[in-house]
């Protein structure tokens, strides 16, 4: 798993619980958390869901996260909307995404300033934090500016 989402929840969650991945990709950190007892629901595009538009699940969820995703949404209102909906009051979300000055993604990536404003309406206890980080990964072995968002639903 992500080791910075599974910090995360080793912080947050004494049991597991229900959690939403919005952008999957692999589905390698949902296989992940099923192995750790919690029911969870991963969505991508590539499995048919486009995260541009509004995506409601029938229940609820005690975590939501994404990671490295919003910088390919152009509506991110819509998106922090749907963290948003799936979150149970108290529900956490968990989200990161490269960094506004990033050298290598330059997508429509976002500052601390543009994240806070998204989230500072519908949650509580924001934290933001940026940091770098290096991406071994064969074909790539680069340096990212990362920036990191965790927040309660109000
Ligand atoms: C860099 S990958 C990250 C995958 C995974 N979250 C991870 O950390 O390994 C970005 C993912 O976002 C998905 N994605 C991009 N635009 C999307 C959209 N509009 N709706 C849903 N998923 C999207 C892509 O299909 C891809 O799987």
């Amino acid at each position: 798993m992500n080791i910075h989402l599974e910090n995360f929840i080793k912080k947050k969650f004494k049991k597991p619980g229900k959690v939403l991945d919005l952008g999957a990709g692999k589905f390698n950190d949902v296989n992940d958390f099923k192995k750790l007892g919690w029911f969870i629901i991963g969505v991508d595009k590539a499995t048919g869901v486009d995260l541009n538009k509004p995506f409601q699940y029938e229940e609820k969820f005690d975590l939501v996260y994404s990671n490295y995703v919003i910088q390919f949404i152009d509506n991110k209102e819509i998106f922090i909307n749907t963290c948003y909906n799936n979150l149970k009051i108290g529900g956490w979300l968990f989200l990161q995404t490269f960094a506004q000055g990033d050298k290598i993604m330059k997508y429509k990536t976002l500052n601390e300033e543009q994240l806070n404003s998204l989230l500072k309406d519908k949650f509580k206890k924001i934290k933001i934090k940026k940091y770098n980080e290096f991406d071994n990964c064969p074909g790539h072995k680069h340096w990212h500016q990362i920036l990191q968002a965790v927040a309660q639903k109000k």
